[in-house]
């Protein structure tokens, strides 16, 4: 089959690989007919993430049809058309047991450092990915969900990550009537945060980023204020004049580990990678956020060291919240959102590329070419 293949940073290309088969009773197989590549990917392919294997196949935003299952599969039928979230889970640990998906106990060797994820390294539990003809998909009775008549292969596929990752971005921050809520990052993920903050009914909604077509279509998109902060001196003292003084009730991160805006953080944390990534973001969403407010946390940081100011959240007697998104538990009210027209996600989709392109893909997406926002990927079979 063919599959993209990572051949260290910044070089992927598709390459054939043997098709996956049935290892374990519960396992699936299905036949991707889209997958996208995420803002996660991007750490991968600039070699940020440590235990990433030459030839390994990277994916977890993908949909396809069921071609085989394992011989204990009860929830799914050949020929089904499903959406897969992210997260690899067993549904029955500790952590499922509280809907805490991303963190299950069971599906990765180092589930202290995260729960299993599709094409995210062996730090991850080394499963292959979805940006290929076929995957391989464990704990099928679990992960996967059908996809209704009406909601379109292009919507789903944003179901399996971006959507409810924005989503819990927006649910972490608690955000209460009336509040002013400050999203960093204006890529997929926080263009479904600011939408979502509406919904959980935000007043203001303000949108920071340095890309000027990014900064345009969330404006356009979820109606909200944007702020480019290559205008901007000081962070946390813009956001306190544009909120009487005191700070945003909300500052959420959809950045991450890579971070612009910040020459010191860039050079320690992403070139020289004395710290797991850039804290500029952490440093600003802690500053900007008024005293008693809350931050959260969906961009993707290293596991271990980053400078970040914990003595000002201290003082300032911040909730902190974050996570890896449990994608399952928030598709039952998404649908619904979807249904009933109060949100498009398909409308980030800027770009369709053959797998075949899939170097070229990563290119556009990473360098930010061509007013890319999201890339999905058709394999051969699916065109
Ligand atoms: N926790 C989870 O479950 C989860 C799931 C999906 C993605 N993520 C993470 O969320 C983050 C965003 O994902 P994405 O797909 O939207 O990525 P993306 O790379 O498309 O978007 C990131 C955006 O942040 C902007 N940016 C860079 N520095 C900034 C700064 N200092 N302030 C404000 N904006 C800045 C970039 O210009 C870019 O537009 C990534 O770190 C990704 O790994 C986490
Ligand atoms: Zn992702
Ligand atoms: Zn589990």
């Amino acid at each position: 089959m063919l599959a993209m293949d990572y051949r260290g940073p910044y070089r992927v290309r598709a390459t054939q690989k043997p098709e996956p088969v049935i290892e374990h009773p519960n396992d699936a197989i299905v036949q991707v007919t889209r997958s996208c590549i995420c803002g996660s990917d991007l750490h991968l392919y600039h070699g940020l993430v440590p235990d990433t294997r030459i030839g390994t196949t990277f994916g977890h935003e993908f949909v396809g049809k069921v071609i085989d299952i394992g011989p204990s599969v009860q929830n799914l039928k050949v020929g089904d058309n499903v959406l897969v979230p992210f997260n690899v889970f067993c549904g029955t640990c500790y952590f499922c047991q509280r809907e805490l998906y991303g963190n299950c106990h069971n599906t990765n060797p180092q589930a202290t450092a995260v729960g299993g994820i599709y094409g995210y390294s062996h730090t991850a539990g080394g499963y292959d990915g979805g940006q290929a003809e076929y995957v391989r998909v464990p704990m099928a009775d679990v992960g996967p969900t059908k996809i209704p008549d009406d909601i379109s292969l292009d919507d789903a596929v944003l179901l399996t990550d971006a959507f409810p990752t924005g989503y819990q971005a927006a649910e972490m921050g608690e955000i209460e009537q009336g509040d002013t809520v400050v999203i960093f990052g204006a890529g997929p993920v926080g263009i479904f945060a600011a939408k979502s903050a509406w919904l959980l009914g935000a007043d203001r909604v303000i949108v920071v980023d340095h890309v000027e077509y990014r900064l345009e279509f969330v404006r356009n998109f979820a109606q909200c204020e944007v702020v480019n902060f290559k205008d901007v001196d000081d962070m946390a003292v813009h956001i306190k004049k544009m909120t009487d003084g005191l700070g945003a009730d909300v500052c959420i991160d959809c950045v991450g580990c890579e971070a612009a805006g910040n020459m010191l953080q860039q050079l320690t944390g992403v070139k020289l990678k004395l710290q797991a990534g850039s804290a500029t973001v952490l440093h600003w969403a802690i500053n900007s956020v008024r005293k008693g407010g809350v931050v959260s946390i969906v961009g993707v940081y290293g596991p271990t060291f980053n400078a970040v100011p914990i003595g000002n959240a201290l003082n300032k007697g911040l909730t902190l919240r974050m996570n890896q998104a449990s994608v399952k538990r928030h598709l039952p009210r998404l649908i619904e959102h979807i249904q009933a027209g109060r949100l498009d996600p398909k409308a980030i989709i800027t770009h369709r590329i053959p797998l075949e392109e899939v170097s070229d893909a990563y290119h556009i997406f990473s360098s930010k070419l061509d007013n890319c926002i999201k890339t999905v990927l058709i394999p051969p079979g699916a065109h």
